[in-house]
């Protein structure tokens, strides 16, 4: 049984993956971005190996929580999944960093870079990355006019540009990102037409599934099928020129 740890795990499709991977017997561990939020989680908390705290907005939080998580152990399984949608305005974080690109983006890169390295990591991307094509000269929104929807298809993108470059740079890690669809949760309303248990179904079957057709590495899954991501995702000197980026903006290089 394996050891899972899932990032936004009070609600929607984290906790939906959660409640799916304890009713299959494996241990898990949640995150909430407070002691309040995680009041409210209910019975699976009970079931749960723990809960860590942290706001992901917050450099410093991200860095308790990548210190609670090891302090637990290594994971067999990362589920990058906590995450925020169009973003009223830039908002800007303690670092100075735009809210949607502090939360999408550089949480995981950083939570990559400073937890114990696991077996196998999903990144919670979306369908919508594929309009997040572009330069990477203003990622942190400091010099364009704040738009929602593409800073939101643009922190999804990097999210599969991530999760392809570090299957390249870590071979003997599982490196995967995941489109749910537009499933019916906080995020998604009430009208989205996929229900939770099959918005989190990739996810949990790639953290856990011994099955072969999940022990690939370096693909993007939407319900159980590989796709092609956008070309920008998919180019390795752009995830390369983008890992860069995240490393001058948080000052935190990803081991080799
Ligand atoms: N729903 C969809 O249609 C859809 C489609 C494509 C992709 N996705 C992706 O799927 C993932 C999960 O989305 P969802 O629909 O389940 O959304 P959700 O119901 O809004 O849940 C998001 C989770 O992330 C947590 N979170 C947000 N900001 C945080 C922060 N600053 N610090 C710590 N935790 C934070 C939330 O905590 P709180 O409960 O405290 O807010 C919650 O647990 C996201 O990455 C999203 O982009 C969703």
């Amino acid at each position: 049984m394996a050891m899972v740890f899932i990032t936004g795990s009070t609600d929607g499709l984290g906790r939906a993956a959660a409640e799916a991977l304890l009713d299959c017997g494996h241990q898990v561990l949640l995150h909430a971005r407070s002691i309040q939020r995680a009041g409210t989680i209910g019975e699976v908390a009970s079931r749960a190996s723990g809960v860590v705290i942290g706001d992901l907005s917050k450099a410093a939080d991200v860095g308790a929580v990548a210190d609670q998580v090891n302090a637990v152990g290594r994971m067999d399984a990362i589920i990058h999944n906590a995450g925020v949608y169009t973003e009223p305005d830039r908002g800007s974080t303690p670092e100075g960093h735009a809210r949607s690109l502090a939360i999408n983006t550089l949480a995981p890169y950083l939570l990559t870079a400073r937890l114990d390295r696991p077996a196998r990591l999903v990144f919670i991307s979306s369908g919508l990355h594929r309009g997040g094509e572009g330069s990477l000269d203003d990622l942190d929104w400091t010099r364009r006019p704040w738009d929602p929807a593409r800073a939101y298809a643009e922190s999804k993108l990097h999210v599969v540009a991530l999760a392809l470059a570090l299957a390249r740079r870590w071979p003997s890690v599982l490196s995967n990102a995941v489109d749910p669809g537009w499933v019916r949760t906080k995020m998604g309303g009430a009208t989205a037409p996929v229900d939770l248990e099959t918005g989190q179904r990739t996810q949990s079957w790639l953290a856990v599934s011994e099955d072969p057709a999940a022990l690939v590495s370096g693909q993007y899954w939407h319900h159980l099928r590989r796709e092609r991501p956008a070309p920008q995702a998919a180019d390795p000197a752009f995830q390369d020129q983008l890992l860069a980026k995240l490393g001058e903006l948080t000052g935190v290089v990803l081991d080799a």
